[in-house]
């Protein structure tokens, strides 16, 4: 039944290793992606081709998506600010794009050194050059629920974002609690807002569990009718330019509160438990 069927998006690889301050080396970031496909993960986000100066954790982007191996069913995907990055990451093989929008003005300045709008504009020749290869672009929409500079995002706000991205032909959107301090009650607004514009086959959600709240957040999205849900094996991640927030919400958590719930992921709990104590490792050997 399509409907009791849950599509994870493994952002472990990126969201997750993006703010370790400990250097990952490549090979073992290929070894988690390995794992992480092992276990039946569909969807993986492997690296952002983002400035190095930035990020400085995902400067090895290139070697990581070209050595990430393709397997039939698994997409691996790639986060891209603007032109140079879609260049580079079409290069080296992804399979599909994610371009991240802001909800907030002020983390859209400290995040991409732009306004909203600008960092729109800069999604026009990232579409245009996934349609060219015709791979599909995922668009997020940061600060949905809280911004960590400037307080609670109004959903009118989170739903013209939304609107914008599908308007430039983002095949999906992911909205993001990108420091995790939204309640059930807020993300319950945000979402049924939200759903006013996005069809709701093409709306993903991605929580960071600062507050715990996570596994609660993911319920009220299926309640929505959303069945698909973004997770980082191990809890690993936060936002380099989101102080305070933790981690995406862990995988093995997600699998097995679905798994309660009598959703199906797909996804092998012990070959992902595999997964998981590799990622601790890497966390661990700093
Ligand atoms: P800028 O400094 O304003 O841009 O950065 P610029 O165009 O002036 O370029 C500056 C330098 O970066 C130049 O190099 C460019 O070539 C280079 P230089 O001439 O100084 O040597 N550059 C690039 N290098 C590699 N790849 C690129 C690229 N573009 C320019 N694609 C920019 C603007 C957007 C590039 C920068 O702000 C940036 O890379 N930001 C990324 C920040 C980031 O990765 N944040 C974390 C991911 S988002 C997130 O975690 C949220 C999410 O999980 C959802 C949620 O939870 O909310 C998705
Ligand atoms: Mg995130």
């Amino acid at each position: 039944d399509d409907d009791r069927t849950v599509t994870l998006v493994e952002v472990g690889p990126r969201d997750g290793l993006q703010n370790e301050k400990a250097v990952i080396a490549t090979q073992d970031k290929l070894a988690l992606i390995e794992r992480l496909a092992d276990a039946g993960l569909t969807r993986i986000e492997a690296t952002a081709f983002v400035s190095p100066k930035w990020v400085p954790q995902m400067a090895d982007h290139d070697a990581v998506m070209r050595g990430a191996r393709r397997r039939p069913g698994l997409t691996l995907s790639a986060l891209v600010p603007n032109e140079k990055g879609a260049v580079a990451a079409i290069a080296a093989g992804a399979q599909e794009l994610a371009v991240f929008a802001s909800a907030s003005e002020s983390f859209a300045r400290e995040n991409t050194n732009c306004t909203i709008a600008e960092s729109i504009e800069r999604f026009g020749p990232v579409l245009a050059l996934a349609r060219t290869h015709r791979l599909p672009v995922r668009g997020y929409v940061s600060c949905a629920v809280d911004c960590p500079y400037e307080g609670p995002i109004a959903p009118a706000m989170v739903r013209a974002v939304a609107e914008r991205l599908l308007d430039i032909g983002c095949a999906e959107i992911a909205v993001a609690d990108t420091i995790g301090r939204g309640t059930p009650e807020r993300v319950d607004a945000m979402l049924a807002d939200v759903i006013e514009a996005v069809p709701i086959g093409r709306l993903a959600c991605h929580f960071h569990d600062t507050s715990g709240q996570a596994l609660a957040n993911i319920d009220v999205a299926l309640g929505h009718g959303i069945r698909i849900v973004d997770s980082a094996i191990g809890g690993l991640g936060g936002c380099p330019y989101a102080p305070g927030a933790a981690g995406n919400v862990a995988t093995e958590r997600v699998v097995a509160h679905l798994a309660s719930l009598r959703y199906d992921t797909g996804v092998d709990p012990d070959k992902l438990a595999v997964a998981r104590a590799f990622a601790s490792g890497l966390k661990t050997a700093k």
